[in-house]
C-alpha cells in the first residue's frame, strides 16, 4: 500500500482508544460503519456498495439499520480533515479494516480507488434504498436473501457474523442492548465459542426479542441464533469455534471481498 495510505491508516489506529466511549475503543463502530456502507450492494442491479460513499445522503443516511454510524462518520472527521485528498469511502472501508488488525484481527485486503458521489445534484435514485440491509430479528433464509445478494455463500456468511465477537448493541441505536462476548474490543473466534457452549434462552425485557446467557450479561440476535438453528450454517459455526485459524483466514477473505463489491477503479493508483 502506497505511503499516504498507511499514513492515514495510522492516523486512524491513532484515535481508536477512547476512554468512557462504549468498552473503550472506536474499532467496532468504524468495522460496523465499514460494513453497512458496503452491505448495500446487489450483484442483480450492481447498485450499492461503498464506493460513491452514499451514506452521507438520504434516504441511506436516515436508514434505521445506520443509526449510530453517524457517530462513527464524525469520528473520522479529523483524519479527512488531515487527509482530505482521501475519499470518504476509502477512509470508511480503510477504518474497517484498522481496527481488525489493531484489535488483533487479521491482515485485509484492501485497495484504495473509491470515489465520493458528489454532493451537489445528487438524487435519492442515486443513493441506495434503504431495507438492503439485513433485520436482526429476522432469521435463516432472510439472511441468506440479504448476503447471496450480495454474491456471498453460507461459510462467508458465518464468517462475516464473526464480526460480533467485538462492539455491542445500543438500546438508542438498533433498540437491542448488550456485548456477544466478555471481550468486545480484541479479535477472536469467542463468538462463535459462546454461540456452541453457552445456554442461550429468551430475554425477558421491554425490548425487542434477543437471547442472553444464564448470567444476563452475554445477548445474541435472533439473527446470530439462527447460525446453530440452521442445519448448513451450524457445522460452520461450530469449525470456527475450534478452529481460530480457519475462522481468521476466511474472515480477511470475505471482509476484503465485501470492502470491494460493486468498486469502480477508474484511475491508476
Ligand atoms: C445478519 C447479519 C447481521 C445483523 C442482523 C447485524 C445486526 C447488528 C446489530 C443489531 C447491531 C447493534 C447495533 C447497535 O445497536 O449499535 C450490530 C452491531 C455490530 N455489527 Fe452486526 N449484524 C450483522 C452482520 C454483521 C457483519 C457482516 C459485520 C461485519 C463484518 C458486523 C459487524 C458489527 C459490529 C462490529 C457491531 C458492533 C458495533 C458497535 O459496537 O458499535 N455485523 N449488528
Amino acid at each position: 500500500m502506497a505511503n499516504k495510505y498507511e499514513a492515514v491508516k495510522s492516523d486512524i489506529k491513532a484515535i481508536l482508544k477512547k476512554d468512557g466511549y462504549d468498552d473503550g475503543n472506536l474499532g467496532p463502530v468504524f468495522i460496523r460503519l465499514a460494513w453497512h456502507a458496503s452491505g448495500t450492494y446487489d450483484k442483480h442491479t450492481k447498485t450499492g456498495g461503498s464506493d460513491g460513499a452514499t451514506m452521507r445522503f438520504a434516504p441511506e443516511s436516515s436508514d434505521p439499520a445506520n443509526a449510530g454510524l453517524d457517530k462513527a462518520r464524525a469520528f473520522l472527521e479529523p483524519v479527512k480533515a488531515k487527509h482530505s485528498w482521501i475519499s470518504y469511502a476509502d477512509l470508511w472501508t480503510l477504518a474497517g479494516v484498522t481496527a481488525v488488525e489493531a484489535l488483533g484481527g487479521p491482515t485485509i485486503p484492501w485497495a484504495p480507488g473509491r470515489s465520493d458521489k458528489p454532493a451537489k445534484g445528487i438524487k435519492a435514485s442515486d443513493v441506495p434504498p434503504n431495507g438492503r440491509l439485513p433485520d436482526a430479528a429476522q432469521g435463516a433464509s432472510h439472511i441468506r436473501d440479504v448476503f447471496y445478494r450480495m454474491g456471498f455463500d453460507d461459510r462467508d456468511i458465518v464468517a462475516l457474523s464473526g464480526a460480533h465477537t467485538l462492539g455491542r448493541c445500543h438500546t438508542d441505536r438498533s433498540g437491542f442492548s448488550g456485548p456477544w462476548t466478555y471481550s468486545p474490543t480484541k479479535f477472536s473466534n469467542q463468538y462463535f465459542i459462546q454461540l456452541v457452549n453457552n445456554t442461550w434462552t429468551v430475554k425477558k425485557w421491554d425490548g425487542p426479542l434477543q437471547y442472553e446467557d444464564p448470567t444476563g450479561e452475554l445477548m445474541m440476535l435472533p439473527t446470530d441464533l439462527a447460525l446453530i438453528q440452521d442445519a448448513k450454517f451450524k457445522p460452520i459455526v461450530e469449525k470456527y469455534a475450534k478452529d481460530r485459524a480457519a475462522f481468521y483466514a476466511d474472515f480477511a477473505k470475505a471482509f476484503g471481498k465485501l470492502l470491494d463489491l460493486g468498486v469502480k477503479r477508474q484511475a491508476k493508483i
